[in-house]
């Protein structure tokens, strides 16, 4: 039956979320103002006890993708149409979102045994930052569910949410607690998993804490004082793929901690190259540039407290290794598609490659959504 209620396991929840950001046939964004930031009703959160003294780099941090990748759903953090109706690929089943008052509401309809059925649930949070989409959860009780409309940016609308077949009315599917801890600063576990629910008021978002640690000024945490590997467990927390089981609950990795304490491995058989899809950690790590130098970590490229849509600049790290001219006077084939004079080292050295994981029907047809590599490498 379509709306059966059944728990799904954390693996097709995780799945869900891989498809995701494929779905997302990749646009670079241009960064969302502050003042669109700011007239989003968040609630006060740990940025604020820093922007007294850090004013500027508060300002901008609120602009990127890690502090606006969950909110409470309201007219502002919802970037779907407030109002729409969905056909699906099943003649009998259609979806319908629409705004009363500031509430946002998404409904499936559909015909059983002749008589038509419907299931309203309210969008209570938002995930995503929506560089590339949005997923929506409602909240029943102390349990959070996904909703089975998501926003694509690529369309500008409402498509049905990665993991859902086209047409499938699915109120049921959990969030599991490793979601919420790549997408937020923290939410509390009421009981212990797989029995568990979440308490009210999450902190959401990424905020300064999660990087810094919490506390006095004194015993915060500079990442770039810590020790190489550290530095990249921080940022592997959330960029070593999804499929990394918890041993300890969430929310408890502390920057300077090792991962492995916190995280099973991944699942992916040891000699098979990692997807260019959210494991940015294992392909860079795999490189000759972070295994040939003492200090290449990904801050060498990205700073995060601004966003990092940029490839020109990101590209201008390489000279901090590299001679610009390390290839005058010889011509090299750039990678199909692209004009040899217009390539830069970043096209020809982490070019886009389709994804191994991701597969989306998109129109009646199979599309692999293709991502920058982090191997860097030469690449014929
Ligand atoms: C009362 C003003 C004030 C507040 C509030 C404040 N800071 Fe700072 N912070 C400073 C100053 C001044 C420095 C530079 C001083 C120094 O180099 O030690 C600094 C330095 C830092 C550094 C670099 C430390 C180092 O060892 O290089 C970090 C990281 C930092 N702050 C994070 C934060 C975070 C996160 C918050 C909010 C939780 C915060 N600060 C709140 C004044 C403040
Ligand atoms: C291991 C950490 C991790 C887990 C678990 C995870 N995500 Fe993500 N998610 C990411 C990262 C990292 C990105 C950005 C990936 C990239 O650009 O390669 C992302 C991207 C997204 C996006 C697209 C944001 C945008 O605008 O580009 C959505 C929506 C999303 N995730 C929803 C979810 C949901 C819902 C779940 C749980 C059901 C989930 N994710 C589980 C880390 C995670
Ligand atoms: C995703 C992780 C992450 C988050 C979130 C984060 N930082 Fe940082 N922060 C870093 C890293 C890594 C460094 C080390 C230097 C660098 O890469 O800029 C750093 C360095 C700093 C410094 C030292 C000065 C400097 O530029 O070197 C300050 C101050 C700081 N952060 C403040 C903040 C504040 C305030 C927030 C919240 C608004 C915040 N950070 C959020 C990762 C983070
Ligand atoms: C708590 C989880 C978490 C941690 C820790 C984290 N990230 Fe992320 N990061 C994410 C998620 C989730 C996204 C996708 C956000 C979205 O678009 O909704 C993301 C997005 C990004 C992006 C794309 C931003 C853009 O502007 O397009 C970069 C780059 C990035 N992270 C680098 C880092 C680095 C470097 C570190 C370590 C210093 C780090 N992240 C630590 C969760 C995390
Ligand atoms: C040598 C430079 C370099 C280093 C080091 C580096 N990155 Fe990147 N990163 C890039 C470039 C270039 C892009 C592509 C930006 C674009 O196309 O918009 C990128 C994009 C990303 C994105 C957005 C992916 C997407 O397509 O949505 C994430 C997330 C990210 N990096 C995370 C990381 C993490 C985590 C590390 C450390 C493990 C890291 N990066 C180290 C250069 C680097
Ligand atoms: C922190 C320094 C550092 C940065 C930044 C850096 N590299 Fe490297 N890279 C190295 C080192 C060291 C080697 C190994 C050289 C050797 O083996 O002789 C290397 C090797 C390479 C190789 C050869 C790879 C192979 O598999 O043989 C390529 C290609 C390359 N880098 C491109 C880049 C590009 C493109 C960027 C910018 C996106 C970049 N590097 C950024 C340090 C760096
Ligand atoms: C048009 C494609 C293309 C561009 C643009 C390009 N490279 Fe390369 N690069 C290659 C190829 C192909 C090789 C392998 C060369 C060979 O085997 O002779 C290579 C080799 C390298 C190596 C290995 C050492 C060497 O000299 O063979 C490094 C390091 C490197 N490139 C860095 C860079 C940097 C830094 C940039 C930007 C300034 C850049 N490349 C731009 C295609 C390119």
């Amino acid at each position: 039956m379509a709306n059966d209620r059944h728990v799904s396991s954390t693996l097709e929840t995780t799945l869900v979320a891989t498809a995701w950001v494929v779905a997302a046939v990749l646009r670079g964004d241009a960064p969302v103002a502050v003042s669109e930031v700011r007239r989003a009703d968040r609630p006060v959160v740990a940025t604020d006890n820093c922007r007294s003294c850090h004013r500027a780099l508060v300002d901008r941090y609120a602009t990127t993708a890690h502090f606006r990748t969950s909110g409470e759903a309201s007219m502002s953090t919802i970037l779907g149409p407030s109002s729409a109706t969905v056909a699906t690929s099943v003649p009998t089943t259609r979806f319908q979102v629409a705004t009363r008052g500031t509430t946002t509401y998404q409904s499936a309809v559909w015909v059983e045994d002749g008589k038509e059925h419907s299931r309203t649930e309210r969008i209570d949070l938002v995930i995503g930052s929506g560089r590339r989409g949005q997923s929506y959860l409602y909240r029943e009780d102390d349990q959070i569910y996904q909703l089975p409309l998501s926003y694509f940016r690529a369309v500008d609308g409402w498509a049905n949410s990665p993991g859902y077949r086209d047409g499938e009315v699915n109120y049921a599917r959990r969030i599991p607690p490793r979601c919420l801890e790549c997408h937020a600063t923290r939410f509390t576990l009421v009981g212990e998993p797989p029995d568990f629910g979440y308490a009210g008021d999450p902190e959401l978002g990424i905020a300064c804490g999660v990087c810094h640690g919490d506390g006095s000024h004194d015993s915060l945490v500079n990442p770039a004082e810590l020790p190489r590997a550290r530095q990249i467990d921080l940022c592997a927390l959330c960029h070593s793929g999804a499929d990394r089981n918890l041993k300890r609950p969430p929310f408890t990795f502390k920057p300077g901690d090792r991962l492995e304490a916190h995280l099973g491995p991944a699942s992916i058989a040891a000699d098979t190259v990692p997807d260019v899809h959210g494991n940015q950690v294992a392909l860079l790590t795999a490189s000759r540039c972070l295994l040939a130098s003492d200090d290449l970590t990904c801050r060498t490229c990205h700073d995060v407290h601004e966003p990092q849509r940029d490839v020109l600049e990101l590209n201008d790290r390489c000279a901090g290794c590299h001679e610009p001219s390390i290839h005058a006077g010889r011509t090299m084939e750039p990678p199909p598609g692209l004009a040899a004079a217009g390539a830069t080292c970043v096209d020809c050295h982490m070019p886009s490659q389709p994804s191994r994981l991701i597969r989306l029907a998109v129109g009646g047809q199979t599309l692999a959504p293709s991502y920058r590599t982090h191997r860097i490498g030469v690449y014929r």
